[in-house]
């Protein structure tokens, strides 16, 4: 695309009001057109055309549904990489708006939209300034955050953060009010492990207990007995979640089911933490059975790794939300035990993840994220292009004092 603004004269926040419009129908298109996890043929075509329409990025596909641009300054300098995810969640959207999902079943509920639209507009605006730039900005725009193994890790490992500097990424987030902007330098987001566990009793009668081993009466204490990991074996300053979230057991109601079973999820930040979780619900897996004599099957998988920010890139971008939407909108942001595959790039370089308020009490725009009437106040996504542009700028300027 073409655009008419004049960069050189425009600070940040003019660039973005500037872009405003465009970025907001990117949204909407992407809105209207969501799509799963793994599968985001359009969505990374429709990225890829909007970008090849702007003079002065390289382009590329690393994975079938990703798309990479690389903007090179006209002087050599520091490699900032910024990312955006792409995919949607399998919702039935409920919201009644002229941009609602033609896709039924698959639904934007989550941001993501939003998020590829903010990266798209500061590419645009990045890519006419290029003659002042010292270094190089990396737009990632990421296939599948939604769905372990997350295509994080298959870019990095395709070499997209190879040489970067550092990584940051956002999250459109409906707990802040919009307005705010939510920094926060060590642990954001959790790790979102795992598990499933079937209880093996010996099924019967439900007239005759007596000759059964009850598998739901079993796992039921098992459930129970797992909140003491949070309550009593973890200290209280640290934070853990476990949840059960599915528990499967019989056929009919007088049969005894010969086994349940139990999936759900553990969420930790902290590495040491994470690894001890597993051995304190395995101790309370194996008695519970062994004192009832029935058996089990215990398997974990670990998921992504926690988002823990870097203190320096944080500081930084401390810095940028103050430049380009004032003092008054940063807050430090409360960390969440949801997860997020951005983790995957801070294992190559230092990054820093961060919240873009979109909650709006007073136009209703209250819905938490995966909820089939999520939305975003859309004067988030302003916010959002000027804190990526600004931060290149002030990246590739070198000028990264705190
Ligand atoms: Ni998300």
């Amino acid at each position: 695309m073409t655009t008419s603004l004049h960069p050189h004269d425009l600070s940040p926040a003019q660039a973005a009001a500037r872009i405003r419009d465009t970025v907001i129908g990117w949204r909407r298109y992407l809105h209207r057109h969501p799509e799963l996890s793994f599968h985001e043929e359009r969505t990374a075509q429709f990225v890829y055309d909007a970008l090849a329409e702007v003079d002065g990025l390289e382009l590329s596909r690393p994975t079938a549904t990703s798309v990479v641009a690389r903007l090179r300054g006209d002087h050599p300098g520091p490699v900032l990489a910024m990312r955006a995810d792409m995919d949607a969640l399998p919702i039935l959207e409920k919201n009644e708006v002229d941009y609602a999902s033609e896709n039924p079943g698959v639904m934007h509920a989550c941001g993501h939209d939003g998020h590829t639209a903010m990266l798209l507009g500061a590419a645009t605006v990045l890519a006419g300034l290029r003659d002042r730039l010292h270094g190089e900005v990396r737009f990632i725009f990421q296939h599948a955050e939604e769905l372990y193994p997350g295509g994080a890790q298959e870019l990095v490992d395709a070499g997209v953060v190879d040489g970067v500097d550092a990584v940051i990424g956002a999250h459109l987030w409906l707990p802040m009010p919009i307005g705010q902007v939510g920094v926060r330098a060590g642990a954001l987001m959790a790790s979102p492990d795992v598990f499933r566990l079937v209880v093996i009793g010996a099924g019967g009668h439900a007239a005759a207990p007596h000759e059964t081993v009850d598998s739901i009466a079993v796992a039921a204490q098992i459930v129970t007995n797992l909140q003491h990991i949070v309550a009593r074996n973890v200290d209280p300053l640290d934070h853990v979640v476990v949840s059960v979230t599915r528990f499967i057991a019989g056929t009919a109601d007088n049969v005894i089911p010969g086994s349940a079973e139990l999936t759900g999820t553990v969420r930790t930040f902290d590495a040491a933490l994470r690894a001890r979780v597993p051995q304190l619900m395995e101790r309370i897996v194996r008695g519970i059975t062994e004192a009832h004599g029935a058996r089990y099957e215990l398997t974990f998988e670990r998921s992504y790794r926690p988002v823990v920010n870097d203190e320096a890139v944080s500081a930084f971008l401390r810095r940028v939300v103050e430049r380009t939407v004032g003092r008054d909108a940063l807050v430090e942001a409360r960390p969440t035990m949801g997860g997020e595959d951005f983790s995957a790039y801070q294992q190559r370089a230092p990054g820093s993840f961060f919240f873009i308020g979109a909650r709006n009490e007073e136009r209703g725009i209250v819905h938490p994220h995966h909820h089939e009437r999520f939305d975003i106040d859309e004067r988030a996504l302003e916010t959002g292009v000027a804190i990526f542009i600004g931060a290149a700028l002030d990246f590739l300027r070198g000028d990264r004092t705190p």
